[in-house]
């Protein structure tokens, strides 16, 4: 599959985009249909959360051009934030023409955590854990089997002291664990539970709760790009990038950018976004004060980016294989294991800052995001076809003034002097004999009434 093969694939109409990635041999007909109903029935949903009442539906999208470690990617994404895909899919195009994303993967470890609220002698209880240490990881192994047999399983036990405020000693452990291909919450928590017995034996002090830890600083990836952009851009988009390193306010926002596009990502795979956006913003405030997840240097006539962060992501298990549609992300992705997601997760949010911080820098963001928020704005203000919504954008395009109650105004206007265009579907054109009969009876492909 090659990169500019999708060059245009965003003027494609809906049917289509769909089409063309039949065409590609990426999605089938059957694939077609899922994504025509969400795929998701109420019998199904009421099994997987508590007191289902219905089905929430969120739009599915692409984001193609993609070029990760020198393989091509169609991206999937569920958002509800216009502008999103489009600025991924032009900060891939782009980059598909720089050599695309490098990635790393800097650590697989997942984190549980056992908590000793109070350890009265710090010295016997690390004594106790590190003489044992080696029997507690064989012990663990035999909690969870499956992950055993498929390689996966505790790798370390860490010992960390944290000062109350009674000035007394709090004891935490860190079960490091390899989870394979699975997000591993369940199978951490359930060898943290099954280890507290043991320990409390063992050190002869009593646990407190055991949880994994969102913060996998032990998990991170990195993602890095080279472009070749005029040096004026590539300047302001390093003073960008030093504005949110030095002030947690801009950073946030930075950071909530980033995120745009890995959650939409991880939604679409059916991951726990909220464990990730969590462990996101905690590593960016580990050295004391919040700040930017990316760098953006430029140098010898390229702006280099760089964003590391830690992603705790599965192919396997909870909703990945579950959910039809998280299905077919990972079918649309053609990935089997999740330091490939993690990789491509990564690639995702170094997409989505530069594409934010490149229209903040030149156009400003208001351009590009509220051209495409318009449609969003239309549907507010109670468009119901095609061409009110088109007429909407249209107008709102040119009012200084983007807001819902404006798309009203339009829109009561639109419908007062109402327009019939070819491709008109309103329901005066709908029944007078269907669209172009109507339009050639009245000589004109754009008429009054
Ligand atoms: P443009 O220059 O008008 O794009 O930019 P274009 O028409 O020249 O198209 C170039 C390519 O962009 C297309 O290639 C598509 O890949 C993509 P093609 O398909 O033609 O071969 N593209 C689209 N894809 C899907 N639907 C579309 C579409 N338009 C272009 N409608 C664009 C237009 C919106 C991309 C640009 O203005 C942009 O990137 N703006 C930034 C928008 C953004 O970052 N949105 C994210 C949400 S806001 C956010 O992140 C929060 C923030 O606060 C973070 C922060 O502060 O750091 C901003």
């Amino acid at each position: 599959m090659k990169t500019n093969s999708w060059e245009g694939f965003s003027k494609l109409s809906l049917q289509e985009r769909k089409r063309r990635l039949v065409d590609e041999g990426i999605l089938s007909k059957e694939d077609c249909d899922d994504l025509q109903s969400g795929a998701l029935d109420s019998t199904f949903a009421d099994h997987l959360v508590e007191n289902v009442i219905g089905v929430y539906s969120l739009p599915f999208s692409v984001a193609p051009h993609f070029l990760i470690d020198g393989k091509s990617y169609i991206v999937p994404l569920v958002t509800e934030e216009s502008s999103v895909v489009a600025a991924l899919s032009f900060a891939a195009k782009l980059l598909a023409h720089n050599g695309g994303f490098q990635t790393q993967i800097l650590g697989n470890m997942s984190i549980g955590q056992i908590q000793f609220p109070i350890v009265e002698d710090q010295q016997s209880f690390e004594e106790k854990i590190l003489k044992e240490k080696h029997n507690l990881i064989e012990k663990s192994h035999s909690f969870v089997p499956n992950l055993t047999a498929r390689g996966g399983g505790v790798r370390d036990i860490l010992i960390r002291f944290l000062k109350r405020p009674d000035q007394k000693k709090m004891a935490v452990l860190h079960v490091l664990c390899d989870t394979k291909d699975a997000m591993g919450a369940n199978l951490i928590n359930q060898i943290c539970e099954h280890l507290k017995p043991e320990l409390e034996r063992l050190t002869q002090e009593k646990v407190g709760i055991c949880i994994l830890s969102n913060l996998v600083d032990t998990k991170l990836v990195e993602a890095t790009c080279d472009l070749a952009i005029e040096a004026s851009l590539a300047s302001s988009i390093e003073e960008a990038h030093l504005f949110a390193q030095l002030d947690p306010y801009r950073a946030v926002t930075h950071n909530k950018g980033i995120m745009n596009g890995i959650d939409a990502l991880l939604v679409a795979t059916g991951n726990d976004f909220r464990a990730v956006e969590a462990g996101a913003h905690a590593y960016a405030s580990l050295k004391g004060q919040y700040t930017a997840l990316t760098s953006w240097t430029y140098k010898n006539d390229k702006l280099h980016g760089k964003l590391i962060l830690p992603i705790a992501c599965g192919t396997v298990g909870g909703m990945t294989k579950a959910h039809p549609l998280a299905k077919l992300s990972l079918k649309i992705l053609n990935i089997k294991t999740s330091q490939e997601l993690t990789r491509i997760c990564a690639a995702v949010g170094l997409a989505q800052n530069f594409s934010a911080l490149r229209a903040l820098c030149q156009e400003g963001i208001a351009q590009g995001h509220m051209k495409l928020h318009a449609s969003n704005l239309a549907l507010a203000a109670g468009a119901t076809n095609e061409n009110e919504i088109q007429c909407v954008r249209d107008k709102l395009q040119y009012s200084p003034l983007k807001t819902v109650e404006q798309a009203k105004k339009i829109l009561d206007q639109f419908r007062k002097v109402k327009r019939h265009v070819v491709g008109c579907h309103c329901e005066i054109c709908e029944t007078k004999h269907g669209n172009l009969e109507f339009m050639r009876a009245e000589g004109s492909n754009s008429i009054n009434s």
